[in-house]
């Protein structure tokens, strides 16, 4: 954990920003797998390890803005409980230990929070994910689970994405150790791909890494021959010789801060000319828009400036024709790259997106966009000191989009049908860092450069 001060501090600000109320924050509960006893790996909530620190399950934290307190729902493990699932300290000496003197059976919580409501008392209480804690407002506040998130508190959620957006040296540094898994799991990928072996053989290598070395997978890894499906969770493909693999996975350190690195790779180790061509166009635009991230400069020009480049350097090899700023402006790139550049990077992989996309990547002076591909950029605004992001463009030759927009003839004046055919079963290549955003300009994240340019990865995968 960090030092008490510091959750102390973040509550403090938080207060401040709040003004008035009680803000109501569940920590999640262990959920089961296939039955009850049987469950998933415990993940906290990222917003309640922002503000209370404790990993433990089935406490709540509450913040009484008007009285200035702060108190801890939780109960101490039973004899029966230390029987099976070990002792541990009481959750008096823990919650010393993130500045909080006030600790509560969970029992009482029902009493504090219907005492608040019933004297009139605003209660703050962000967006859920869990049905579980859907379930607990509706039986605290009153309000029914299909609308407690239609209730949630705005002004908690812009205090929350206010402090959470701007990461500290010392979330930096979180951030950083996870960056510096993801180079074990994507060198360990690299040295142990080959022809002959199903994806899952290396999969398993891959999230052995980050269970062994932090804690855990920041979200299930990507890696595929089929890297043309963006979020592809299948891992049963044989991997053969002249295969391209996409790799984007990430690890969580120490304190669950998350890292979300993409490599691409060829499963034998040499790009062939063709894939030479493609990546380096997605190297070239991942290169110079990172180059461009400062204070000040809005994340959507950083995605156009990458969507520009792939225009290009697909006009060049002759997939794509006219011009590239013209091509862009239409949207006819997204048939290649139909994602955004990247997301806010954090506690959570895409950090505070359960808060609301539309609060965490845009504000009054940026607003999304309709077209196909840009509208899926999660982070449109201004960058600022402190901000951690992601980079990661990609060319994709998705068979199903491609003959969907053939059909219609769409965006003819830009794209080369035929040509681009040549391409079907290519697969795809998206490359990805973690970007910190200094306050003249940029730093790409973690202690050792993971292989980027063909002839690191090529070394990195001819290693034994
Ligand atoms: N790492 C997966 C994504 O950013 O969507
Ligand atoms: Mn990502």
């Amino acid at each position: 954990m960090f030092k008490a001060e510091v959750y102390s501090e973040r509550r403090k600000k938080l207060k401040q920003l709040v003004k008035t109320g009680i803000i109501y924050l569940p920590g999640n509960n262990e959920a089961p797998m296939n039955y009850p006893a049987n469950t998933y790996l415990f993940r906290q909530d990222s917003s309640f390890l922002y503000y209370f620190g404790l990993d433990a399950d089935g406490i709540s934290g509450i913040i009484d803005v008007d009285a200035d307190k702060d108190i801890i729902f939780a109960d101490d493990r039973s004899v029966d409980d230390v029987v099976w699932m070990g002792y541990e300290k009481s959750f008096n000496e823990r919650a010393k230990l993130v500045g909080v003197t006030i600790v509560k059976p969970v029992a009482e919580l029902n009493d504090v929070i219907s005492k608040a409501v019933h004297s009139g008392r605003k209660i703050h209480y962000l967006p859920q994910y869990r049905a579980e804690s859907k379930l607990q407002i509706e039986k605290l506040i009153g309000i029914h689970h299909s609308r407690v998130n239609d209730h949630s508190s705005k002004d908690f959620i812009l205090a929350v994405i206010e402090q959470r957006s701007v990461k500290s040296d010392e979330e930096v540094k979180q951030i950083e150790s996870a960056v510096d898994i993801s180079y074990e799991m994507n060198t360990a990928a690299m040295k142990f791909s080959k022809p002959g072996l199903k994806e899952r053989e290396v999969f398993g290598i891959i999230e052995g890494i980050a269970s062994s070395k932090g804690r855990g997978i920041s979200f299930p890894s990507i890696f595929s021959i089929h890297g043309e499906i963006l979020h592809n969770h299948h891992h049963e493909n044989l991997m053969k010789d002249g295969d391209l693999l996409v790799l984007d996975s990430g690890a969580e350190s120490e304190l669950h801060y998350a890292s979300d690195i993409t490599r691409s790779f060829p499963v034998n180790g040499k790009f062939s000319q063709k894939q030479k061509d493609i990546y380096n166009i997605v190297l070239k635009s991942q290169v110079e828009s990172i180059e461009m991230m400062k204070p000040g400069v809005k994340f959507k020009e950083v995605h156009l400036k990458a969507a520009k480049i792939i225009a290009s350097g697909l006009i060049d090899l002759g997939l794509m024709k006219g011009t590239a700023e013209d091509a862009v402006k239409e949207g006819a790139h997204a048939l290649f790259f139909p994602h955004g550049l990247g997301h806010m990077l954090g506690l959570d992989v895409h950090d505070m997106e359960g808060l609301g996309e539309g609060f965490v990547g845009y504000d009054k002076d940026t607003s999304r966009s309709d077209q196909f591909g840009l509208a899926y950029l999660r982070l449109a605004k201004e960058l600022k000191p402190g901000f951690t992001v992601t980079v990661e463009p990609g060319i994709y030759f998705i068979p199903q989009l491609f003959e969907h927009w053939k059909k219609d003839n769409k965006h003819s004046n830009f794209v080369n049908y035929g040509k681009v055919e040549e391409y079907i079963g290519f697969g795809g290549v998206r490359i990805e860092d973690d970007v910190l955003v200094t306050d003249s300009g940029f730093k790409v994240l973690g202690s050792k450069p993971i292989p980027k340019s063909i002839a690191e990865v090529e070394s990195a995968c001819a290693k034994e």
